[in-house]
């Protein structure tokens, strides 16, 4: 049975828990200094060792991506943290950010030494005022301890850190379109390669990482890569945060090793809500395609949930139970796709579009079984020919959903409506 790894999560329930104080007081602010007293490349070493692995939802290997910045290129490197958190369903990174900033930016000083980066920004998505505000007063404190800013601790290290917040769209969640919005510009993706490692802000040499990747570098540095290696499984290896919504007991954040079933991530949250039974989820927001009961020992790392047909994503289990009407599920992310495709690409931009146009007419019970071969052309046409990872996404729920509950579709024609009482499904409060 595996159990909870609270790390990073730890001091949540602690009053103080986002101050520097109590930062310091559970431990914080020590790994920096031991990282600022070894060789750069040491530390990527360290972070290549631990396995670590993006938690933004791609898995790439973070000591990897550090590994491909130019040394001794004479450009500015820059370390840019993706805290743009957008995805549905995703809800870890906010209540990391309020709960314990500095982790967070003890992360930062860590791998902008690493890096050789003096520059540092986060961005946050606009629409999250609070969070805005807990890192604008983290990093003021830090500034003030002398942990940031010029010849940090007397070692000669510099580094300025902005918090920069979006204007509330999610495409400023895709890296490159991030680097244009952080330079002033409409946000949309831009072609890779090149990498933002090897020309990312104002054409630089630059790191995008994760919150929750960056907020683990203290931890690894801390206690040893070899202790960050020993959990998860032999190619997932670590924690991280799983966030449980929708229909379970108790919903809310739970850290363990990656690896972990839904099943037993369950059995701690209470299991689904009193009297109902699990019909179909997701295991990292609505851009991975949907499990269903089938799936609850699927070990939750980057290759098993791979080889059952989905992705580990950003753990956001949405949990939905029989209550639910799958087709007003998937009309209800496509019309979130629809609404954030920025429009540079004709896949997306009209197939999401087409997307929410059929599938409204679906929910309603108007079409016939051929519309889901229609669906599943438009997929075809959509994923693996969009410019960014935002079509593909939006294919996902649709595809998954016709290939589990094909049946569930046509019962809507069949019946000339939705089969479903909306009012006994809490989905859609
Ligand atoms: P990706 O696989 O293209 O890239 C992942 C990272 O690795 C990027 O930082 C990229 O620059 C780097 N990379 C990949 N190949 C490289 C190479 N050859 N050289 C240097 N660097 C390389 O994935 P992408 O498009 O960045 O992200 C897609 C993921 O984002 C999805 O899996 C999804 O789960 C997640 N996502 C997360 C959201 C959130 O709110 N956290 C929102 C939407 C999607
Ligand atoms: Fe924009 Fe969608 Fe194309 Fe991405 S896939 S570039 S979001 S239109």
């Amino acid at each position: 049975m595996t159990t909870l790894t609270p790390i990073l999560t730890k001091t949540w329930d602690q009053a103080d828990s986002f101050t520097l104080r109590g930062y310091e007081n559970a431990g914080g602010y020590q790994a920096f200094r031991t990282a600022l007293g070894m060789n750069p490349d040491d530390l990527i070493q360290a972070v290549k060792d631990s396995g670590l692995r993006g938690r933004g939802g791609a898995g790439f290997p973070t000591g990897l991506k550090w590994g491909f910045i130019p040394q001794g290129d004479g450009k500015p490197h820059y370390l840019v943290v993706n805290a743009d958190e957008s995805e549905p369903g995703t809800c870890k990174d906010i209540p990391l950010m309020m709960a314990n900033p500095h982790v967070l930016i003890e992360g930062i000083i860590i791998s902008s030494f690493a890096i050789r980066a003096n520059h540092a920004f986060i961005y946050v998505r606009g629409e999250v005022l609070h969070v805005i505000r807990r890192l604008q007063q983290a990093v003021a404190d830090a500034y003030e301890a002398g942990y940031l800013g010029k010849n940090i601790l007397g070692t000669g290290f510099d580094l300025e850190l902005v918090v920069h917040s979006g204007a509330g769209a999610y495409i400023c969640g895709e890296e490159t379109a991030l680097l244009d919005s952080l330079e002033g510009f409409r946000g949309q993706p831009r072609l890779k390669p090149p990498f933002p490692a090897v020309a990312g802000l104002y054409g630089g040499p630059t790191v995008i990482n994760n919150v929750e990747s960056i907020a683990s570098v203290p931890g690894i540095v801390a206690n040893g890569a070899d202790w960050f290696a020993a959990m998860g499984t032999e190619k997932s290896k670590g924690f991280g945060i799983f966030s449980l919504s929708g229909h379970v007991t108790r919903p809310g954040q739970y850290e363990a090793p990656l690896g972990i079933t839904l099943r037993e991530l369950l059995d701690m949250a209470g299991g689904i809500r009193n009297g109902h039974r699990l019909k179909f989820w997701t295991p990292g927001g609505s851009s991975t395609p949907l499990f269903t009961d089938e799936h609850l020992d699927v070990p939750l790392d980057f290759e098993s949930v791979g080889a059952a047909g989905s992705m580990l994503g950003t753990r956001a289990l949405q949990l939905f139970d029989e209550t639910t009407c799958v087709v007003r599920a998937v009309l209800r992310w496509s019309e979130f796709y629809a609404h954030e495709s920025c429009g540079k690409c004709t896949p997306c931009r009209e197939g999401t579009y087409w997307y929410k146009q059929m599938l409204k007419r679906l929910e309603k019970g108007e079409g016939s079984e051929k519309d889901l071969d229609t669906l599943l052309d438009l997929s075809d046409n959509i994923l693996g020919r969009s410019f960014c990872a935002l079509g593909d996404g939006a294919t996902s729920p649709v595809t998954s959903s016709i290939q589990y509950f094909r049946d569930e579709y046509i019962q809507h024609f069949e019946q000339g409506g939705c089969p479903f009482d909306r009012a006994a499904s809490t989905a859609w409060a």
